[in-house]
């Protein structure tokens, strides 16, 4: 089956590596398709520039969706007080359901942050999914653990190890499942909200697609993603070039 990606992405200066990281392992794998959208009022030069050397521009598409003012992350924000992506997510979906109207078969839609760390064998495993179904498996350092993971008997999830919020209906990372895009077809309200409390986003979609005895483990003794956070770079030396009358540095990089 095809996979979605969807990577929701706005401008910060990583943006370029982080996203350059992701294409490169988007080439290892076939069968995905990238729905980049960005957090702007248009999409970018940089992402589309990236998207054609990595040599994917014709299984990508780039959307763009802004987050309302109200919800967007200001640089004094703690950055789990405000929930993310999901303006894009969203969008993403909507793009999704048109698409996928038509074709024949399933597909599956996975929800990839741009900082994350994903080994191309997590989409071998995921394109196990089938029909109607989710999968889901371990996070790596999420949670404060070293590991999160569905708890698996006789091939049936029967619990989750999280110590975060373990009483969320699906106390799971947004890295740690995938849905069959026949879910979303049949619940088309199935989406992403800015309702919900403080790590409640996957519990939020989720909750319209499924049940947690309906759930496929997928590659359950293995980390295949990580949940990794790039630090923000210290730029500060570039205000003293400014200062000076030079030029940024990056001022001939192309
Ligand atoms: C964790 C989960 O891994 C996210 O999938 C989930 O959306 C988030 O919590 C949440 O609860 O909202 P975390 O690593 O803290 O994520 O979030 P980020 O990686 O900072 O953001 C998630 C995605 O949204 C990234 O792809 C990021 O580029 C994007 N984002 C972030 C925007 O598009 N706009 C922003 O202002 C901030
Ligand atoms: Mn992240």
């Amino acid at each position: 089956p095809i996979i979605y990606a969807v990577t929701p992405t706005y401008y910060r200066p990583v943006q370029k590596a982080e996203l350059t990281r992701l294409s490169h392992l988007f080439r290892l794998v076939p069968n995905l398709f990238w729905v980049i959208v960005e957090d702007a009022e248009e999409t970018s030069a940089l992402v589309r520039n990236l998207v054609n050397r990595a040599g994917l521009s014709n299984r990508a598409v780039l959307l763009h969706a802004k987050t309302p003012t109200d919800f967007k992350l200001t640089k004094k924000d703690p950055h789990w007080s405000k929930p993310r992506g999901v303006e894009q997510r969203n969008e993403a979906l909507k793009w999704i359901r048109k698409k996928v109207k038509h074709e024949p078969g399933h597909a599956i839609v996975y929800f990839m942050d741009d900082d994350n760390s994903y080994s191309v064998e997590l989409f071998e495993e995921m394109s196990k999914i089938q029909r109607s179904r989710v999968g889901v498996w371990p996070v790596g350092l999420v949670g404060a653990m070293y590991v999160e993971k569905p708890i698996v008997e006789n091939g049936k999830v029967v619990g989750f190890n999280s110590m975060w919020r373990p009483e969320r209906p699906f106390p799971i990372d947004m890295a740690g499942f995938a849905i069959s895009t026949d879910l979303l077809e049949s619940n088309p309200s199935a989406m992403f909200s800015y309702e919900v409390q403080k790590g409640y986003q996957e519990s939020e979609i989720l909750r319209h697609v499924t049940t947690r005895d309906k759930l496929q483990p997928i590659a359950s003794n293995q980390i295949l993603v990580w949940h990794t956070r790039t630090e923000a770079s210290k730029l500060d030396n570039e205000t003293k070039l400014v200062k000076k009358g030079l030029p940024q540095s990056d001022n001939d990089m192309t």
